[in-house]
């Protein structure tokens, strides 16, 4: 049958340069945040079996990781703690020692490379004996005394020189303590990004892995969302949004592109998308066994990002994702 109307899409798609040039979204490595795992016992460089391609790495590893990440053009880093059982106790205090992991890695990472963003995460879980993101009593997760910590730990980083805190925690009312907290302290430029729809999740397993930090007891779904919501993310959105979150992250995120693009269609701050580490896991496990093509695979996800309508995206393939940008469109 002849075509009766005039319109033929496949017109836009008949080759590189006119696809190129109608593309509705483009991904841009700006956007890209490179988790990485830092530690200060142990090998300097360690492996991270259900994380292939990934390591815990000391501070002077971590540099130069750093360094060759920014000479392909990616500058925001998310630091991640892995730190030894002996320090890890009921009240997670070593969270907010200035003199800890985080906050040495941070004043290094600065001092050498000043134009490097560095953000934080400020949760519980690496610190804590019992593997959860909030103080434990009697089993309980407990909100507001969980928040005084979480307090302190960011001003800690904050004072360390982070451009970023990253309230991973999912406790209620953070957002606006830990602003409160910073302005007091006249950090008023260190910036909020909130995981504000961070679901409990099966993709967070080789994560907790890497860091040892999987709960000794129960999960977490008594502070992170149910992946039968998403409404509900609106309200998590809403009080971020008003106690004064700059950034509004969904977490994870492959699973979740109906939340960011919900997000992104009801808020006018920048929206970020966490690639987790089972999402990462995945497709490294059946890229190595030939299943399916790694470059191709990882640029569609990320892409898939953008068009949900993430702003910037935490991605463990950041430095393959930004190899494969230079290399084409
Ligand atoms: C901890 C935290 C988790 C991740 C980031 N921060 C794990 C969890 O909530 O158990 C997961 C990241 C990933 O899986 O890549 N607050």
């Amino acid at each position: 049958m002849r075509n009766t109307t005039h319109r033929r899409p496949r017109r836009l798609r008949q080759n590189a340069s006119i696809r190129e040039m109608v593309a509705e979204n483009r991904l841009k490595v700006s956007q890209l945040v490179e988790p990485l795992f830092i530690t200060d016992f142990g090998p300097a460089q360690q492996n991270i079996p259900s994380l292939p391609g990934l390591f815990r790495e000391n501070l002077e590893f971590t540099l130069k990781h750093i360094e060759i990440s920014l000479k392909l053009g990616i500058k925001s880093f998310a630091l991640f703690p892995a730190i030894a059982d002996s320090l890890k106790t009921s009240d997670a205090k070593e969270s907010f020692n200035p003199k800890g992991l985080v906050p040495q890695a941070v004043r290094k990472i600065k001092q050498t490379f000043p134009e490097a963003l560095v953000i934080t995460d400020v949760a519980l879980d690496p610190y804590s004996d019992q593997g959860h993101d909030g103080l434990v009593k009697n089993g309980q997760i407990l909100n507001d005394e969980t928040i005084e910590v979480l307090c302190k730990m960011a001003l800690a980083q904050a004072e360390a020189g982070a451009d970023f805190v990253a309230p991973s925690d999912m406790m209620d009312g953070r957002v606006g303590a830990l602003r409160q907290a910073l302005d007091e302290k006249n950090y008023i430029h260190t910036g909020i990004i909130s995981y504000t729809a961070k679901y409990a999740s099966g993709f967070y397993g080789p994560f907790r892995d890497a860091l040892n930090s999987a709960p000794k007891f129960g999960d977490k779904k008594t502070y992170q969302m149910d992946y039968r919501n998403s409404h509900e993310a609106l309200i998590e959105a809403e009080l971020d949004y008003t106690e004064g979150a700059d950034v509004l992250m969904v977490k994870p995120g492959l699973a979740y592109l109906d939340v960011i693009a919900l997000l992104k269609q009801n808020f006018d701050i920048p929206i970020a998308a966490y690639n987790v580490s089972g999402e990462y896991a995945m497709v490294k496990a059946a890229a190595e066994k030939n299943w399916i093509d790694e470059r191709k695979v990882v640029l569609e996800i990320l892409n898939s990002f953008v068009r949900a309508g993430a702003d910037m995206i935490f991605t463990y393939h950041s430095q393959a994702a930004a190899q494969w940008l230079q290399q084409e469109p």
